[in-house]
């Protein structure tokens, strides 16, 4: 089976910023490599372009008689179709949309009529709507077995309403078993939420078949950066929670002392809603789904590999695992330490004299890093649509460089944060704003995150 390395003649795969050259420290200018999906993916062409044209046609949503207004609403309802049926979602399940993930989760959490529990390898997003809640946390054991039985065994000691997994982690991007944890769940009679930022981008996932009651994901990781993300599942909890937002939009009838609230999706997305950033995941689960998925599968595969072996191999190079004995699924996102320097360090040099961004920190999951030892944080490579081997071996030989040779330039680190110093690089014209060392703000990786 031959490897496919890159997708970028594949239309539907085109990501905006496929053509940016950015600025190098030395003066020289180089195209961008962009490894930090996991973060922000690119928006897809084809989202962009959707967007160009639906935006003559942007008016209020539900609320307007006018032309415009019209299509807005369809487009915003017939999104909440198109992203159903992306992931496969029972014809019964509400599609709710809120600004991101994080955004869903908390929702839900608002929602949930019971206990939680949770594993110790979440993100936050998936760990503190459920810590304010008092969530039961089950440490992840050395294995996935060994994990799926804690998980069990805290089910089987004391009932729980729901199970909140990842789908993949975003520090290492091991992939649980979502249709075993979706079983366990229910054995025990609590259903599952999958926190699906990182797997949504990477895997097509079917709801129904794997058994998933609530899925949540962000639209800028979904190649749709423009402020949206969902939160799908069963519609009973919803509608009997009280509203998310108390605002127009989520009520029947309102006098002067009372209000009889709406339910279905309206009842939690009180005010305008974000019909172009609802729009955009809509164009991206219409283009990712004219992908083979094979295709997109094996180029994902031996990107991952490349990226992941590639940096394991090198002296003093340490790649994060959670569950190092039995995992080998994994999503295209690698966090690695290198010997010597700090992960801010790393990014500020990558960026600097490679031209290549990634993240560094903790990755808004602080409780994981801990517990891997890398309390201090680590760098993170994570891969997507318009990625390639070239871009691989690129980051490859900047970290072995920087290993055999050390930084070309000098760094300095300011209140937590590691900047070129001095930092020379321009910024865009467009923004007015000079140099990237005038800002006040650092604009880059901090160890808080
Ligand atoms: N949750 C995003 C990440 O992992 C921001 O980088």
């Amino acid at each position: 089976m031959t490897a496919i390395t890159t997708l970028i003649d594949r239309p539907a795969a085109a990501v905006s910023g496929a053509e940016l050259c950015v600025p190098l420290i030395d003066g020289r200018t180089s195209g961008y490599v962009n490894f930090d999906y996991a973060a922000s993916a690119p928006a897809l062409a084809a989202v962009t372009d959707h967007l160009a044209a639906l935006l003559p046609h942007y008016a209020s949503v539900h609320r307007g008689a006018g032309y415009a207004s019209q299509v807005s609403t369809a487009s915003y309802e017939q999104s909440r179709r198109v992203i159903g049926e992306f992931l496969s979602a029972r014809a019964d399940d509400a599609v709710v949309f809120t600004r991101n993930t994080t955004d869903a989760l908390n929702l839900l959490a608002h929602c949930t009529p019971g206990e939680v529990v949770h594993l110790d390898i979440e993100h936050h997003a998936n760990f503190l709507p459920w810590q304010q809640c008092g969530a039961r946390v089950v440490a992840a054991t050395p294995t996935i077995a060994g994990t799926l039985e804690a998980i069990e065994a805290e089910l089987a000691c004391a009932p729980a309403a729901l199970l909140a997994v990842t789908g993949a982690s975003n520090v290492t991007g091991e992939v649980l078993p979502i249709a075993e944890l979706a079983a366990i769940a229910h054995r025990h009679g609590a259903r599952i939420l999958v926190d699906a930022a990182q797997l949504a981008p990477h895997r097509r996932i079917d709801i129904e078949a794997l058994g998933i009651d609530y899925l949540a994901l962000s639209g800028h990781k979904l190649y749709a950066p423009f402020g949206a993300g969902v939160l799908i599942g069963r519609a009973d909890w919803l509608d009997a929670a009280e509203p998310y937002l108390a605002g127009g939009g989520a009520v029947r009838e309102v006098s002067v002392f009372e209000t009889e609230w709406a339910t279905g999706p309206a009842r939690h997305e009180a005010g305008t809603p974000n019909v172009l950033g609802v729009a955009a995941i809509a164009a991206a689960c219409t283009a990712i789904a004219t992908l083979d998925e094979d295709t997109v599968a094996r180029h994902e595969e031996s990107l991952t590999r490349l990226l992941r072996s590639g940096l394991a191999d090198l002296d003093g190079v340490d790649v994060l695992r959670i569950w190092a004995e039995d995992s080998d699924d994994t999503v295209g996102i690698v966090a690695f330490t290198v010997e010597g320097f700090e992960p801010g360090e790393v990014a500020a040099y990558l960026s600097a004299e490679h031209g290549i961004g990634v993240r560094d920190g903790r990755f808004c999951a602080h409780p994981l890093l801990a517990k891997l030892g890398h309390g201090a944080g680590a760098v993170r490579a994570s891969i997507g649509l318009g990625s390639t081997a070239a871009d691989v071996n690129r980051l490859i030989l900047a970290i072995e460089a920087l290993r055999t040779c050390g930084p070309a330039w000098g760094y300095a680190k300011t209140e937590g944060h590691w900047a070129p110093s001095p930092e020379t690089r321009p910024l865009p014209d467009f923004l007015g704003l000079g140099q990237l060392g005038d800002l006040a703000t650092p604009g880059c990786g901090s160890f808080a995150a």
